[in-house]
């Protein structure tokens, strides 16, 4: 069934999105995730002028075509987070990881799937509050995410009054100021905590670059989008990363197993690298 009478979406050229974001992303959108599709996509077809998906889906399956390519990655990801987000994690970074950290060198965590910047910006709170802010670092950051859109916002660091909610009123006094760069009520997250993090693009469904070794990774609410092969693939490509000891943390609804013999669960999503 056509969607709209202006533009109609066939299921051959759904199928043909379908297969192109999972070789790209690994991302599995399923049979139910059509309207999702048509709805997101429909506003680009209308900018490029271009009446028909499947124009749209020749278009960007040309690999030349890097970046539509990229926009079309931006469109069809879901990018859904915020602040202090299943706070366990946070509690459990204050209570185990950093006092048994060693202190010889940084703590390094990688925030694999940042989205927006929320995540990374909650833990450099904690960690600021934990461990402080003073030079030579104590601790850094790497916020990767395969949509260029959220990258470019998370670094920039200001979000709006609405969507602060979960940030703990002392942090948010201490760490975020009143944003100078716009006339809304929005925050923006101080540099002093933004210089101990690096944003960065990166695609977990494609080879690593060298990113150094992390004490943490925080792989929340992304492999739900996966399906089991694409998942254990990424899981193993990422723990790759960890340092002996060092802990994996997905989502509270995520769910791994046979990633590799030396990662132990400890508690629903935690894992440990022996
Ligand atoms: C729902 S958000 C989760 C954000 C944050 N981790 C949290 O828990 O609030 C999922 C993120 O995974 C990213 N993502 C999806 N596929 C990816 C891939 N292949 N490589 C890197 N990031 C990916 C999406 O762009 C999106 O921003």
């Amino acid at each position: 069934m056509p969607f709209s009478t202006e533009i109609p979406f066939s299921n051959e050229a759904f199928l043909g999105f379908q297969e192109l974001i999972k070789s790209l992303s690994g991302i599995y959108l399923s049979d139910a995730k059509k309207q999702l599709v048509f709805g997101r996509l429909r506003t680009r077809l209308r900018q490029l002028g271009i009446s028909r998906f499947e124009d749209y889906l020749l278009l960007v399956q040309n690999p030349a075509q890097v970046a539509e390519r990229q926009m079309m990655v931006d469109l069809l990801t879901t990018n859904e987070t915020y602040f202090f987000r299943e706070p366990k994690h946070f509690d459990f970074l204050k209570s185990e990881v950093i006092p048994n950290r060693d202190i010889k060198r940084p703590l390094r965590i990688w925030s694999a799937a940042c989205s927006s910047g929320e995540e990374p910006y909650s833990i450099g709170m904690l960690l600021a509050e934990q461990i402080g802010l003073a030079k030579p670092f104590g601790w850094e950051i790497v916020a990767s995410d395969i949509s260029q859109r959220v990258v470019d916002k998370a670094k920039i660091g200001i979000y709006a009054n609405q969507r602060l909610d979960g940030i703990p009123p002392g942090f948010l006094k201490k760490y975020c100021s009143r944003s100078t760069h716009s006339n809304e009520d929005k925050i923006e997250v101080s540099p002093s905590i933004r210089e101990h993090i690096r944003f960065q693009r990166l695609n977990l469904n494609e080879n690593l670059p060298e990113l150094g070794k992390f004490d943490v990774i925080f792989l929340r609410n992304m492999l739900i989008y996966f399906q089991p092969e694409s998942k254990i693939e990424i899981a193993r490509r990422v723990v790759k990363t960890l340092h002996p000891g060092g802990w994996l943390l997905i989502g509270h609804s995520e769910s791994l197993k046979d990633v590799d013999p030396k990662l132990k669960t400890i508690a629903p999503s935690i894992y440990r690298m022996t």
